[in-house]
């Protein structure tokens, strides 16, 4: 299984005092050289986090694979189309959402959702779709006409250690291989930490686990112990 690195959130931190730092391009690269497979980025109608010229800045990283989350609207396909990332993965959005609360509806907007990957896959992106572990939304996907299916493993997630979390393991586990059936190749993500992702080796051939929240959030503990040892240095010695 590969890991795509999520790094939306070293921008949320960055906005946050409107300057440059921490330099999202610098976490694209030491994801990258550290063995990640792709940088994910959700390029969000409002540009919360990552901005325009982030993903064009991380998309002209030599080396580096981008993977633009982005909604089904005009603006994002013209962007992509412009861009050229090497994978999209369509996912749905609400402005007033903390994060993607849930997977996209493509069988109930097959036509609509048909007409808008059809472009992008003809320009060679490697379209993806955010979609529930939903038998027919599965379905939807497949008849879209795209490659990859990215399934939310949201649920499963926030299910995990409680006496909900085998079935909603099963419901992704039997998503994925309805999927394989199909001839979709099958990532996952969303909610994913270092407990909850160990279970996604019971599912055969995922081929990328798209993850973010949770390392930034360990590489603030990880990374806290280093950083205060170099500022006390400087603090203390003239
Ligand atoms: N995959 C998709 C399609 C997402 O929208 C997100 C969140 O932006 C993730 C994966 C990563 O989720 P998390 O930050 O919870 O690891």
């Amino acid at each position: 299984m590969l890991l795509g690195v999520n790094i939306d959130h070293i921008a949320t931190l960055r906005n946050a005092r409107g300057g440059i730092e921490p330099n999202v391009l610098t976490a694209a690269r030491m994801c990258i050289d550290l063995g990640a497979s792709s940088i994910t980025t959700h390029l969000r109608e409002d540009r919360r986090h990552i901005k325009d010229s982030d993903v064009q800045s991380i998309r002209n990283l030599s080396k580096v694979r981008l993977n633009l989350e982005m909604a089904m609207t005009d603006e994002m396909q013209e962007i992509a189309l412009k861009l050229r990332p090497h994978a999209v993965c369509i996912v749905p959005e609400k402005r007033q959402e903390l994060t993607t609360e849930g997977g996209l509806d493509v069988a109930g907007q097959l036509e609509r959702a048909t007409k808008f990957v059809r472009p992008l896959i003809e320009k060679g992106i490697e379209v993806s779709m955010f979609i529930d572990a939903d038998i027919s939304q599965v379905s939807a996907a497949y008849k879209c006409g795209v490659p990859f299916i990215e399934l939310h493993t949201g649920r499963y997630s926030e299910d995990f250690g409680t006496d909900k979390e085998e079935e909603s393991f099963q419901a992704l586990k039997g998503a994925a291989t309805f999927a394989q059936t199909l001839g979709l190749k099958v990532n996952a993500g969303h909610g994913l930490n270092y407990e909850n992702v160990k279970r996604m080796h019971e599912i055969p051939d995922l081929v990328e686990l798209n993850i973010g929240h949770s390392i930034i959030a360990r590489a603030v503990f990880v990374g806290l112990s280093q950083a205060v040892e170099e500022m006390k240095k400087l603090v203390e010695e003239k």
